[in-house]
């Protein structure tokens, strides 16, 4: 799969669970109009993940059942199982159909006080496991103003990556998602000269931290990415797909998205 475009759901603290029916059966219809859904499984060079919130994983999982996409969960604790009320461990989520986790996102940085090192222990936890991770990264306004964009991106993927083998990486994915927490929501993404040159030190950086490693994570991006703005930024040379908030609980803007990503 590491050669497909990643076209990343998040639906954040979003849907009652039919709610999340409706938007799901939605989507596999136009998905099936646009020919990009043939019979059941999706006939797309393209992968498509949906992370609805921990209460509709398992609903949501049996209606993608056999269409080829997949289901991520929006986090995951770092130990196994035991006393940790409210956690939800990676044998649970791959238990209900997740083979994605989602870590490290910048609105758990953000209220829930994550640290890099709680975001490194979960990353851990899910890959013994075998489940793949996707590890957000991104600078704040202030980080950005004051030029310190790469600085917080290396010690967030430097801190978050420690540990992590590069067998570990063969067999599962791990995927960086690049989102500038200053666009997340506000309906305007970064330029597409910020996200080339932010996703090339992304990438250097991996190289650095991963040297013999041959195929790298792939890197995606998210921040407003809409149906407008989705061809502009999908055309990047060094961008392997989308994470998207807002708009990809709309059954159209989310299709026209992914049609725009594979055509
Ligand atoms: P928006 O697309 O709403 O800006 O959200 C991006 C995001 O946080 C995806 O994880």
């Amino acid at each position: 799969m590491k050669n497909k475009k990643l076209i990343f759901a998040n639906w954040k603290m979003n849907f009652s669970s039919e709610q999340a029916r409706v938007l799901v059966e939605s989507i596999i219809d136009k998905l099936n109009k646009l020919e990009l859904l043939k019979g059941t499984a999706l006939k797309i060079d393209a992968e498509v993940v949906l992370a609805p919130a921990f209460p509709s994983l398992s609903f949501v999982s049996s209606l993608i059942r056999h269409t080829g996409i997949s289901l991520s969960s929006q986090d995951v604790f770092w130990e196994a199982k035991g006393p940790y009320t409210g956690e939800v461990s990676p044998s649970m989520l791959i238990d209900v159909g997740c083979t994605w986790a989602m870590i490290g996102h910048s609105e758990r940085r953000q209220y829930l006080l994550e640290t890099n090192e709680m975001i490194n222990k979960k990353v851990l936890n899910a890959l013994s496991q075998d489940l793949n991770i996707i590890l957000c990264v991104g600078e704040s306004f202030e980080q950005r103003r004051r030029k310190n964009t790469f600085e917080a991106i290396s010690d967030q993927l430097r801190r978050g990556l420690r540990g992590v083998t590069e067998s570990q990486l063969n067999e599962s994915e791990v995927v960086i998602g690049y989102e500038p927490v200053w666009v997340i929501g506000s309906g305007e993404a970064a330029s597409v000269e910020d996200i080339a040159s932010v996703h090339n030190f992304v990438s250097d950086e991996l190289k650095s931290i991963f040297p013999t490693l041959k195929s790298l994570p792939r890197i995606v991006y998210g921040g407003s990415v809409n149906s407008e703005n989705i061809e502009q930024i999908a055309s990047l040379s060094n961008v392997d797909g989308v994470l998207v908030g807002n708009a990809s609980m709309d059954c159209d803007k989310f299709c026209d998205i992914v049609l725009k990503v594979v055509k």
